[in-house]
């Protein structure tokens, strides 16, 4: 009977183990069952032992046929094919899956950086007028920073449009559809008539803008670098030098240190990286703030510039060329 017990365990099979339940149980030839019969033919002595054996037997023997049959329904690892079983240790390639290019990526990490010290997203249109983009922003016709600008001009349209130069086109609009006190950042595709390794003639900045009671350039000074270092997410030798631009006064320029070689540049070891300021009163008055009231600081920076440091690209072209050899490695 002990071996009818093996074969119990070792069956795979629901039929086979039937079969044994049968030869074990079974009402007429069952060996258990023939067993307990017999008993009433034993002396008193061997009775009582031979009981208590068999009622071992038989309770090992159900207990083992009832695990199998749980086994059989539901089936293990052991009873499937080769083909069918899983091994979760074998080392796989990771999937394929593809990711964000840099750039948008870049631009989710600026919106939750700045969104974690309060500021909202807006966005600008691309193509704008001059307004938007120079008068209201202190910059008039005469200005000699509108050469500088590089603009393009859409022709064929009774306004003067442009393919905005820079995103500081929101600062206003933003302003004539808000009331202070407020803070924002608003990304996006900027145009300029420019191409060399640190120059593309459509590119990306970040715009931001706060204004307050009492916000001051001690304020942008510390949003600025705390963004910063968030974003390159190391330690980045920089400068602030004094910058002008119409639209801010004070203006400040912030330069990040380049440490690999950047042979077709016009520019050296250091990266200009945007510009900053307290923004200009015309300009608030030209959004509608009440300058006896509020003040604010805008600041405007190149995204690609800044993602350049992040990772060494020495050529800013290479964000636009498509290759999957350069795009894979982020
Ligand atoms: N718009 C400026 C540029 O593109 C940068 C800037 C933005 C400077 C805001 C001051 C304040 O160069």
């Amino acid at each position: 009977m002990q071996d009818l017990l093996n074969q119990i365990s070792t069956t795979a099979n629901l039929e086979e183990l039937n079969a044994l339940e049968h030869e074990l149980f079974g009402r007429k030839e069952g060996k258990l069952t023939l067993a307990f019969k017999e008993l009433k033919d034993l002396p008193v002595e061997q009775k009582k032992q031979r009981a208590t054996e068999l009622n071992i037997l038989k309770k090992q023997a159900e207990e083992l046929i009832e695990q199998k049959k749980k086994e059989l329904a539901a089936p293990s690892d052991d009873t499937l094919t080769s083909t069918q079983r899983l091994d979760v240790t074998i080392p796989y390639p990771k999937p394929r899956t593809g990711h964000l290019h840099l750039i948008p990526e870049f631009i989710t990490q600026i919106e939750e950086v700045f969104g974690r010290l309060g500021f909202e997203v807006a966005t600008g249109p691309e193509i704008d007028s001059e307004d938007f983009c120079f008068n209201f922003l202190n910059i008039p016709e005469t200005h000699a920073a509108r050469d500088a600008q590089d603009t393009f001009t859409i022709q064929n349209t009774n306004e003067k449009m442009v393919l905005r130069p820079h995103t500081s086109n929101v600062q206003v609009r933003y302003m004539q559809q808000n009331t202070p006190p407020f803070a924002v950042v608003a990304p996006g595709k900027v145009y300029r008539k420019e191409s060399d390794a640190t120059h593309s003639p459509m590119f990306h900045q970040f715009e931001a803008v706060m204004v307050g009671k009492d916000i001051s350039l001690a304020n942008l000074k510390a949003i600025l670098i705390t963004v910063l270092q968030e974003l390159i997410g190391r330690e980045v030798e920089f400068r602030f030098r004094p910058g002008y631009f119409p639209f801010v006064e004070p203006g400040l320029e912030l330069d990040m240190m380049w440490q690999g070689n950047l042979e077709d540049s016009r520019e050296g070891k250091w990266l200009e990286m945007g510009g900053c300021g307290m923004m200009h009163p015309n300009v608030l008055k030209h959004g509608g703030v009440d300058t006896t009231k509020f003040q604010g600081f805008a600041l405007g920076f190149g995204i690609e510039r800044l993602i350049m440091i992040k990772h060494q690209i020495p050529d800013l072209r290479s964000f636009y060329e498509g290759d999957l050899r350069f795009l894979e490695q982020f």
